[in-house]
């Protein structure tokens, strides 16, 4: 069914921050799809918010789960005349630490310690690459070739976080990813960027923890949810990692080149200072470096 309303795309939307969002934009007549692994969380939301609500149950680490509920959204509220499907993709989904990195290890008997689990890197972080890569496909499917991509990252990004070693390795490399689309993209309608939330008691926090914290210590999901309007309603804002600390929107641009050798590298990776090499050389690299990568994979 083709539908005039706005699309989005929300991972994780079934809790927490996702949930405001979704409740946000489905008072104002947004079409959604929650794309989520919690089937009962999500089920409810579906069920309380109607018609304008698509809930699939799915896992963002898995990219077939996550490209067909693309597919399945672009089927039921796009169309070839209006195209509007995702508009706007909230790549959101994500879990905690859940390792102890730092601990003492056994060693198994071929003298190591056992594979250490990486699913938070791979919710955290390829599941947002995942989003990304088929949010941009969508984007461009659309009439407009445009969309707004907001991912979350988090303050630990911004802040040193020793107990969240690969939580914090993930939503740093949020951040990075953000800056590399934005600065990618911004010849199309299309804008990239994150949020790095301080405490919010969702889901994702233990609830006597929650109860703990201190009123000045916690950032409101109305604060991600302005995050988002704001993006929504600023086109000019792209490749920003924002953070979301209590009522604040606090921008955290990327550092500025302290000598000569890495003004230029910037200067040369914008287009503006030229340089001589070969380039058959370079292709050539780069088919030797190509057939090494796919032994690798
Ligand atoms: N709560 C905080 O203090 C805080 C701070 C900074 C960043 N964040 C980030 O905010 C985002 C949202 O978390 P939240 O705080 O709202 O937590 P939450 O637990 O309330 O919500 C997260 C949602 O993501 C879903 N999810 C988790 N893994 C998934 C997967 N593999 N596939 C599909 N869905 C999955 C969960 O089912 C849940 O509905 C996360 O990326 C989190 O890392 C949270």
């Amino acid at each position: 069914m083709a539908s005039s309303s706005q699309v989005t795309f929300i991972t994780g939307g079934a809790s927490g921050m996702g949930l405001a969002v979704v409740e946000d934009l489905a008072a104002k007549g947004w079409n959604i799809t929650i794309f989520d692994f919690d089937h009962e969380a999500g089920g409810k939301v579906a069920e309380k918010l109607g018609q304008q609500v698509l809930f699939i149950k799915g896992n963002v680490t898995k990219y077939e789960e996550l490209g067909a509920a693309f597919a399945e959204t672009w089927k039921k509220w796009g169309s070839i005349d209006f195209g509007l499907l995702s508009k706007q993709v909230f790549a959101n989904a994500g879990i905690g630490e859940h390792i102890k990195f730092y601990e003492q290890k056994e060693e198994l008997p071929e003298g190591f310690p056992a594979k250490p689990s990486t699913l938070t890197l791979e919710v955290n972080l390829l599941g947002v690459v995942y989003t990304a890569y088929l949010a941009l496909h969508f984007f461009r499917k659309n009439a407009s070739k445009g969309g707004t991509l907001v991912m979350t990252s988090s303050a630990s990004a911004l802040y040193p976080s020793p107990g969240l070693a690969l939580y914090s390795s993930a939503k740093h490399a949020v951040v990075g990813l953000t800056r590399s689309m934005g600065a990618a993209l911004k010849a199309e309608p299309i804008t990239v960027n994150s949020i790095c939330p301080g405490l919010v008691p969702t889901g994702l926090l233990p609830q006597s923890f929650s109860a703990a914290l201190k009123a000045e210590m916690v950032t409101p999901t109305s604060t991600v949810v302005k995050a988002i309007n704001t993006f929504l309603e600023d086109r000019t804002v792209t490749g920003q990692a924002v953070e979301c600390s209590g009522p604040d929107l606090i921008y955290r641009p990327s550092f500025e080149p302290e000598n000569e050798a890495a003004r230029l590298m910037l200067a040369f990776a914008d287009g503006k200072v030229p340089l001589n090499f070969d380039m058959a050389d370079m292709q050539s690299h780069a088919k030797a470096k190509q057939e090494v990568y796919e032994q690798m994979r």
